[in-house]
């Protein structure tokens, strides 16, 4: 092997006008990342001198993908065509023996076969001075791609574009992929002469193949061994079936590293999720971006994971939307709970059922198990967070925040108008409205005192059905009820 002798371009300035979208074409997502991303790690994988992507619609956004993935940037302004992509990259190419070029639109393609592709080349260059190698593949349904006309001796005599297919030619189920490699000290001249002859008046990389050909140059073609790997998204069906590969790909090398996967072809997982050994996956299930899941955690049906870190042992319950949080060891949250932008449930804290919990910190043993929201606040040790427990975070202008001391007894029904704080040990009193803060160990009330009336409802019952019914005798009045037509005072 004699790395460094090649460097990487990908095609990826086109619009993708057949999708139909606002969004240049290798910026959809499949398998969760943009189109783009899959090509440029694969490529990456070989470790090339360099990798260029060749960007021009929605350059800046293409940028901002690649670039943190190690590619270098070649703006094609304005897009005339594969071969013209080619042709802008040509003057940071100087003095590179071998091009492995790749369509952004291909996210399946494996860096092993891109591998095999680059060997192959090497060799036949070597050996027969081969000017390129296309990377072809055998599709039931061939139709949209370029077809591989083959001379008698096997090598390639032309790529012909579906348009300008004769019908001889649409018979032929040997495609283009789009991905060659190139030995760009024969390519260059060659590619130079290419004319924009065709409907959309582009510069197609296929026709330098035909010229190749007539002056004598050779040029192979290596089947792919899995066609699949080659799929463009030209259309959003093929765009569906592609992400429909990509998950099933990581749902079964997640398998293989020892992840239990129930009903597997429910569950979604993007391609950066990382899940640790003996985590078990039931059906419903979306991990998604960044997410990081320990080992020996059980994630129930339903439940959306987003950009997040679950350590070992966790389980998050039924239909639990979770973003952008960080559960300890051993956290059970759930069924039904929204946790979002910064939570942090420490080890051994507990969230149950209806509660959301935003950029709040809940200590360790914090429990807070029912129809609560928490936003803006830190949440002490052993602090217990009792039934409907709201903290009043906004003000209509800014967020203010709730601080809670630790082993903290939180009755039933409080609202905490923030800022505020309660001190360690410190008790609130089920229903109050806390408006000011709670020093340690003391008992905070506030709420309305409670005033009973004996005897008030049975009376007004009685007064309620005589008024139905004038006509019945009078009841004796056993104690003074309110006067029918009025509604008692509320408090
Ligand atoms: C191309 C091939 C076809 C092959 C197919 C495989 C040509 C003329 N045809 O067709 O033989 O079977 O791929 O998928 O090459 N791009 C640029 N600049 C441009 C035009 C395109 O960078 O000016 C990029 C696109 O962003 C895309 C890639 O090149 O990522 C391929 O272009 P696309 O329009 O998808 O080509 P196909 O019609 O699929
Ligand atoms: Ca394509």
């Amino acid at each position: 092997m004699s790395a460094g002798d090649f460097a990487e371009v990908v095609l990826a300035a086109g619009k993708g006008t057949r999708l139909k979208s606002n969004l240049a074409k290798v910026l959809h997502r499949a398998g969760g990342r943009p189109l783009v991303e899959h090509v440029v790690l694969a490529a990456r994988e070989l470790r090339p001198q360099a990798t260029y992507v060749i960007v021009g619609h929605q350059a800046d956004a293409v940028r901002a993908v690649v670039e943190p993935r190690g590619a270098r940037c070649v703006l094609q302004q304005p897009q005339n065509g594969t071969g013209h992509a080619l042709l802008v990259a040509r003057r940071y190419l100087r003095g590179v023996k071998y091009a492995l070029v790749v369509p952004g639109d291909a996210p399946l393609i494996r860096a092993e076969t891109l591998r095999a592709l680059l060997e192959a080349h090497r060799r036949a260059a070597q050996t027969v001075g081969a000017a390129a190698t296309i990377l072809s593949a055998i599709l039931h349904n061939p139709t949209g791609y370029g077809r591989i006309v083959r001379k008698h001796d096997g090598s390639v005599a032309a790529i012909v574009e579906e348009k300008a297919l004769t019908p001889e030619q649409r018979e032929i189920r040997e495609v283009n992929s789009s991905i060659y490699c190139f030995t760009l000290e024969k390519l260059w001249p060659r590619l130079s002469q290419v004319r924009p002859e065709n409907v959309h008046r582009e510069i197609y990389l296929t026709d330098a193949i035909a010229l190749l050909d007539q002056q004598g140059e050779k040029v192979l073609a290596e089947v792919a061994p899995d066609p699949h790997e080659i799929l463009g998204c030209n259309t959003r069906a093929e765009l569906a079936e592609v992400d429909r590969l990509l998950r099933h790909h990581k749902r079964a090398a997640l398998m293989a590293a020892g992840v239990t996967i129930y009903l597997p072809n429910t569950v979604t997982i993007d391609a950066d999720v990382q899940v640790g050994t003996d985590t078990v996956i039931e059906p419903n299930v979306q991990l998604l971006g960044k997410t990081r899941i320990g080992a020996n955690c059980v994630i129930r049906s339903g439940s959306v994971i987003t950009h997040s870190l679950i350590e070992d042992g966790c389980e998050v319950r039924q239909n639990c939307v979770v973003s952008a949080t960080h559960l300890g060891k051993g956290v059970v949250v759930g069924p039904m709970a929204h946790l979002r932008d910064g939570a942090d449930i420490r080890a051994g804290a507990r969230v149950g059922n209806y509660v959301e919990v935003k950029k709040s910190v809940l200590h360790e043993g914090v429990k807070a198990m029912h129809l609560t929201y928490l936003g803006d606040a830190s949440v002490g040790k052993n602090t217990n967070v009792g039934a409907g427990t709201i903290t009043c975070n906004y003000d209509g202008v800014r967020k203010n925040p709730t601080k809670i001391g630790a082993k903290v007894f939180v009755g039933s029904g409080t609202e905490l108008v923030a800022p505020v704080r309660v001190g360690d040990g410190a008790y609130i009193a089920a229903g109050s409205t806390i408006t000011e803060d709670v020093p340690a160990n003391a008992l905070g009330i506030a709420r309305g005192r409670q005033t009973t009336k004996p005897g008030w409802a049975a009376a007004r019952r009685r007064q309620l059905a005589a008024a139905a019914n004038p006509r019945k005798k009078k009841q004796p009045r056993k104690s003074k009820a309110p006067k029918a037509k009025k509604k008692a005072k509320r408090r």
